[in-house]
């Protein structure tokens, strides 16, 4: 009999058209990628006992993260409290207060530095417990372990010449690329972000200025700035076959459109796109 947890991860790898195959992870039991890394901080942080029921977890997240740490925070009996920018999609919130979550919304331009030495300073006083999605090694670990390696046995054995993701705190492109190319030495790794002082939802820029400790830049060999708009382009064309997916599953797609990529291409679509609908 399976329990609730075993419905992350394991998500179906689709092959979208021509060489292009898609991870789907809106599959995952939130509807996205962040359900995995969500479990994997919190049992990590579990084994280490640093982490106890009945304790408060806070985490600065564009989202999904939050929905996950939410759900999962359900289950084993943690407060949880999120700090997402303001202009996060309303659908999201309404998903991490239903699952019991509470939330505390900054001005973008606060988000990420500034929160992040803000809830490490209420760690260090003990009110509570900041996994930190951008520092934390078990964010890029799970994907090297698990993500990567069910793309690796859902293609068979065939060659894998380009991975694309879109670049958040970097952990998915970090582990995914770095057991990808351990198989494929020759294989190149292109990285999405949006425009400098843009966002497409799940994506914000590294020439914005902060740079993820968690992200490894010797595992991209090019990173691509992409208009918003052309997420949205990717979203809708990718709607017109089917799979309505978010938009930085839409920002990936279109970047291997507009590259004109040859080869077996893999890429991520990191979760679905009700969340995001006006
Ligand atoms: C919708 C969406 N896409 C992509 C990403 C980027 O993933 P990562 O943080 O692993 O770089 C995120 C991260 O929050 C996301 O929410």
């Amino acid at each position: 009999m399976k329990t609730i947890l075993d419905l992350i991860g394991n998500t179906p790898l689709i092959n979208i058209e021509d060489n292009i195959f898609a991870k789907m992870e809106g599959f995952n039991l939130t509807g996205s990628i962040k359900d995995r890394t969500a479990l994997a901080m919190i049992e990590a942080a579990e084994k280490e006992g640093r982490l106890k029921k009945g304790d408060e977890i806070a985490e600065a997240t564009s989202g999904n993260t939050g929905i996950g740490l939410a759900m999962i925070s359900a289950i084993k009996g943690y407060h949880l409290s999120v700090i997402v920018p303001e202009t996060t999609a309303e659908e999201k919130l309404k998903m991490i207060l239903t699952y019991g979550g509470s939330i505390v919304k900054t001005p973008n331009e606060r988000f990420r530095e500034p929160i992040i030495k803000e809830l490490k300073e209420r760690e260090k006083n003990g009110e509570i417990v900041f996994l930190n999605q951008y520092e934390n090694e078990n964010n890029a670990k799970v994907h090297y372990d698990k993500t990567a390696e069910e793309i690796l046995c859902q293609m068979k054995g065939k060659e894998i010449n380009y991975f694309v993701a879109g670049i958040g705190t970097g952990g998915t492109i970090t582990g995914v690329s770095k057991k990808l190319k351990e198989h494929f030495p020759n294989m190149k790794t292109i990285g999405v972000q949006p425009m400098k002082g843009t966002i497409i939802e799940g994506l914000k820029s590294l020439k914005d200025g902060y740079i993820p400790p968690v992200l490894d830049l010797n595992t991209i060999d090019e990173i691509i700035d992409l208009d918003p708009e052309e997420s949205v382009k990717g979203r809708n064309y990718l709607a017109k076959k089917g799979l309505l997916v978010g938009l930085s599953s839409g920002a990936a797609f279109q970047t291997i459109k507009n590259l004109k990529l040859e080869g077996n291409i893999v890429t991520i679509f990191p979760d679905r796109g009700e969340r995001y609908l006006k």
